[in-house]
C-alpha cells in the first residue's frame, strides 16, 4: 500500500534536488562562517549569498533576514523582543493564532506588564476589521498587531496589506507569521508595510528546524538566545549552512513555479471539494476552506455527518488505510483538548463531530484525492 500524504500544512516532503544540494553541502563547506580563515569565508559566503537571495524574494533587504530555527523561534524573537526592547505595552492578537504566537504572548502577559486584546473572530474563520480598527483607535500605548496571514488549520486568508496599512495608520507595528503563506504566496514587503514576520522552511518542501525572521530596518530587536554575535547579534548559535542552503534552494523553486504549482494544487482542491459534496451528502467546510477566494489553495478542513461516539477513531481508521492527514492541525497532536481554532468557528454540535484537515502539495494526484473520496464515503457510510 502506497501511503498516501495529505498533511502538508504539517510539513512538506523534501524536493530531491534540495536534499542533493544539502548533502554536497554538508560534505564541502563546512568551515565556520565565524571563523576568519578561507574555509570559514567559503561558508559564510555561502551564508550571505543565500541571505540576499531569500531576501530578494520579497524584496526585502538582506540585513533584514535573521536566521532561525524555524517559525516558532522566529514568531519567539519578534514577540519577545517586541515587548522587552521595542517597550510594546498592548499586543492585539486573534484567538485562532498559531501555538507558537498564542503560547507566546499568554507567556508575555502572564510575566510582564503587557496586555493582551483578542479581536473578533467571525463564524466564516476571518477577523473582525472594524473591530481591530477599534480596538487600534484605543489604544494608548505602544501597540503591536500579530494576526497571521494563512489560518493553518482552516486556511482562511488575512489581508495583510489592509492590516499594514491599518497598523501605520494608527501608529502600531504589524507581526504577521507568514508560516503556511512564505513559498505559497507572493510578499512584497516594499509595499506591504509589514515589519516582522516569521517563515519556516519545511512548509515549502525545504528541511525542518530551518527559518527565518523578517525584521524591517530600524528596529533593534534584541537576541532571545544569546551567546555569539551570529546574525548581527541578534540570534546566536553557529548557523547551520547546509540546512539554510537547503531553505535558499526549496524558496528558490517555490517562486519559480508558483503560478504552475498553484494551478496544480487548486485543480485538485476543487475537484476534492466537488467530489466530497457529490459523495458525501451533510459535509460541511469548517470556517470558509470551500470559498477559494478567501481560503488557501493548500488545504481544507472538513466536518464529517458521522455521529458523536464514532468520531475519535475517524483519523485512526484513515491512517490504517494508508492516508496521512490531520484533526485540526498536527502540532497538537497528543494533545487530549480539541482544536482552539476549531472551538472559534464551529457551532457546539458540530465540534462533537470529526473534523479533519487535508493539506496538499504539487506531489499528490488525482488519483489519490479518488481514493481519499472513496475511503472517507465508505467510512461515513459504516459509522452512520
Ligand atoms: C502557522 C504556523 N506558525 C508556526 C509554526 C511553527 O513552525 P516551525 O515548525 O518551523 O517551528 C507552524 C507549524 O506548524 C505553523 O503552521
Amino acid at each position: 500500500m502506497t501511503p498516501i500524504y495529505l498533511d502538508n500544512a504539517a510539513t512538506t516532503q523534501i524536493r530531491e534536488e534540495v536534499a542533493d544540494k544539502m548533502a554536497l553541502i554538508l560534505k564541502s563547506t563546512y568551515g565556520n562562517p565565524s571563523s576568519t580563515h578561507s574555509i570559514g569565508r567559503v561558508s559564510k559566503s555561502t551564508l550571505e549569498q543565500c541571505r540576499r537571495r531569500i531576501a530578494s524574494h520579497f524584496n526585502a533587504k538582506a540585513s533584514e533576514i535573521i536566521f532561525t530555527s524555524g517559525g516558532t523561534e522566529a514568531d519567539n524573537l519578534v514577540l519577545r523582543s517586541a515587548v522587552c526592547d521595542l517597550g510594546v505595552k498592548h499586543i492585539i492578537s486573534s484567538k485562532i493564532e498559531h501555538h507558537a504566537v498564542s503560547h507566546t504572548i499568554e507567556a508575555l502577559a502572564n510575566s510582564s506588564k503587557v496586555r493582551v486584546s483578542y479581536v473578533k473572530v467571525l463564524k466564516d474563520g476571518s477577523v473582525c476589521m472594524q473591530h481591530l480598527e477599534e480596538l487600534l483607535s484605543q489604544s494608548a500605548e505602544k501597540t503591536l498587531v500579530t494576526l497571521m496571514h494563512i489560518n493553518n488549520e482552516i486556511g482562511t486568508i488575512l489581508d495583510v496589506e489592509y492590516v499594514a496599512n491599518l497598523c501605520k495608520k494608527h501608529n502600531a507595528l504589524f507581526h504577521s507569521d507568514t508560516v503556511q503563506s512564505v513559498g505559497h504566496y507572493p510578499l512584497d514587503l516594499s509595499k506591504i508595510p509589514i515589519d516582522f514576520l516569521a517563515a519556516s522552511a519545511h512548509k515549502f518542501h525545504g528541511p525542518k528546524g530551518i527559518g527565518f525572521a523578517f525584521v524591517r530596518s530600524g528596529f533593534g530587536l534584541q537576541p532571545i538566545i544569546t551567546g555569539g554575535a551570529q546574525e548581527r547579534g541578534c540570534r546566536a548559535g553557529t548557523e547551520s549552512i547546509h540546512d539554510i542552503v537547503g531553505m535558499d534552494a526549496s524558496l528558490e523553486i517555490a517562486y519559480k513555479n508558483i503560478v504552475s504549482e498553484k494551478n496544480f494544487i487548486l485543480s485538485l482542491k476543487t475537484y476534492f471539494i466537488d467530489r466530497l459534496k457529490q459523495e458525501i451528502p451533510g459535509i460541511e467546510f469548517n470556517g470558509c476552506s470551500d470559498d477559494f477566494s478567501k481560503s488557501t489553495y493548500t488545504l481544507v478542513n472538513v466536518c464529517l455527518p458521522v455521529a458523536q461516539e464514532k468520531a475519535p477513531l475517524f483519523l485512526f481508521q484513515l491512517d490504517l488505510k494508508g492516508i496521512a492527514c490531520s484533526k485540526g492541525s498536527a502540532c497538537q497532536s497528543g494533545s487530549t483538548t480539541g482544536s482552539h481554532v476549531l472551538n472559534e468557528v464551529l457551532s457546539e454540535e458540530n465540534l462533537k463531530k470529526p473534523s479533519i484537515r487535508f493539506s496538499f502539495s504539487c506531489f499528490n494526484t488525482t488519483k489519490e484525492i479518488d481514493t481519499v473520496v472513496h475511503t472517507l464515503k465508505a467510512l461515513v457510510l459504516e459509522s452512520a
